[in-house]
């Protein structure tokens, strides 16, 4: 069969890991896929820099627009970051174009996921983004597929691998907060601006899609009630333990009578709760429906193989998916119905 041909723009802590995945795995994946995968572009603003990875022979494009309008693709994979930029010029770019695209960029789809989704369904591409929300938790899929069928009442979790890293080695090894949010950016899971991780950004990004695949609304990012873990001491921490209780940094989205609720604030739960105990980069969502009841997934939240598991699983999709065929909304309800967000009183 032939190959799906692959253009990845952005080759930082994500996309150098996906690179060597695809490079490393041709054979399996080939077989997996029915068809072999193929990286035939990629893009990053240094060439020069050593990544670790082998591009030779793969053509290289100085923007992401560049590939996604010229690239020799079938799939448009965005790895670069930013609601705004680069990111979105190039995947409208390559949507426009026909083209599927993979992303991991929660901030783009947090401000323009219902417009991009608007354009993949028009033109009847896929637009697939299970990396964006909790690493290599495959929630995406669950809450646009699996749980098809189901009336969700609540999402909630920890959905910022930073945070969770910062909380847990203050509480565990007594280090500061400075210290711990260093060390996450030099294992790779803190955004380009760890502001973005630390002041709940992009806990709220990552809440925003989550609320909008589980109860049918727009995208409202703004209307998310804001706090993150800049202020928590160690002294906090040690004040929540005696009382049996951990803080731990969650998003949560629900239903209420007068609208869907969404929040993201530092949160005591009880010690013996499954939640309290999910340390570090560790990722945890849980989805309470009227079906299938509670559900909880627990995995890494990021870094670059945890995150390229799961861009990768979104590119396999794409490999196994046939032309033509009706696809699944992108935001799990087709993006024309969507219904203005109506937020609680
Ligand atoms: P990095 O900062 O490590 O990599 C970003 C890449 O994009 C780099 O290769 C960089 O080029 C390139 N780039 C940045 N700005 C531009 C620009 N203006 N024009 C062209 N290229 C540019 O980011 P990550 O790999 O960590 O993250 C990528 C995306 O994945 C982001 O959207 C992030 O939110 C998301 N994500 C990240 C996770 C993680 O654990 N790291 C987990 C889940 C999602 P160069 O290398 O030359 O500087
Ligand atoms: N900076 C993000 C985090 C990356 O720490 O969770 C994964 O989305």
């Amino acid at each position: 069969a032939d190959a799906l041909k692959i253009g990845v723009a952005g080759l930082g802590t994500v996309g150098a890991s996906l690179v060597r995945i695809i490079q490393q795995r041709s054979d399996q994946l080939a077989a997996t896929c029915g068809r072999p995968i193929l990286i035939t572009g990629v893009s990053a603003r240094d060439k020069t820099k050593d990544r670790g990875i082998d591009v030779r022979g793969i053509e290289w494009f100085e923007t992401p627009e560049e590939l996604a309008t010229k690239g020799d693709i079938d799939v448009f994979v965005e790895l670069v970051g930013g609601a705004e930029g680069p990111a979105r010029i190039a995947v409208q770019a390559a949507l426009n174009r026909g083209l599927h695209v993979v992303t991991a960029n929660k901030a783009l789809l947090a401000y323009h996921g219902v417009a991009l989704a608007r354009i993949a369904e028009e033109k009847g591409a896929l637009l697939n983004f299970e990396a964006a929300v909790a690493g290599g938790i495959p929630v995406i899929k669950a809450l646009r597929e699996s749980l098809t069928g189901n009336t969700i009442s609540r999402v909630y979790g920890i959905m910022n691998g930073t945070c969770n890293y910062i909380l847990t080695k203050m509480e565990k090894e007594g280090l500061s907060f400075a210290d711990c949010l260093k060390e996450a950016q030099r294992l790779g899971y803190a955004e380009a601006d760890p502001a973005f991780d630390i002041e709940g950004n992009d806990t709220a990004h990552k809440l925003s899609i989550l609320t909008t695949l589980a109860f049918g609304n727009q995208i409202a990012v703004d209307d998310i009630y804001l706090e993150g873990i800049t202020n928590i001491s160690i002294e906090d921490i040690h004040a929540a333990a005696e009382l049996g209780y951990r803080i731990k940094l969650l998003g949560v989205a629900q239903r209420t009578d007068t609208g869907i609720e969404q929040r993201v604030h530092p949160t005591m739960v009880p010690v013996d709760s499954v939640i309290a105990q999910v340390d570090g980069v560790t990722n945890a969502v849980a989805i309470e429906s009227d079906v299938l009841g509670e559900l909880l997934m627990v995995g890494p939240g990021a870094g670059g193989n945890a995150t390229a598991s799961s861009v990768l699983g979104d590119i396999a999709d794409i490999a196994k998916s046939r032309p033509g065929a009706q696809q699944v909304p992108v935001l799990g309800h087709p993006a024309r119905s969507l219904e203005p967000y109506r937020k609680a009183q």
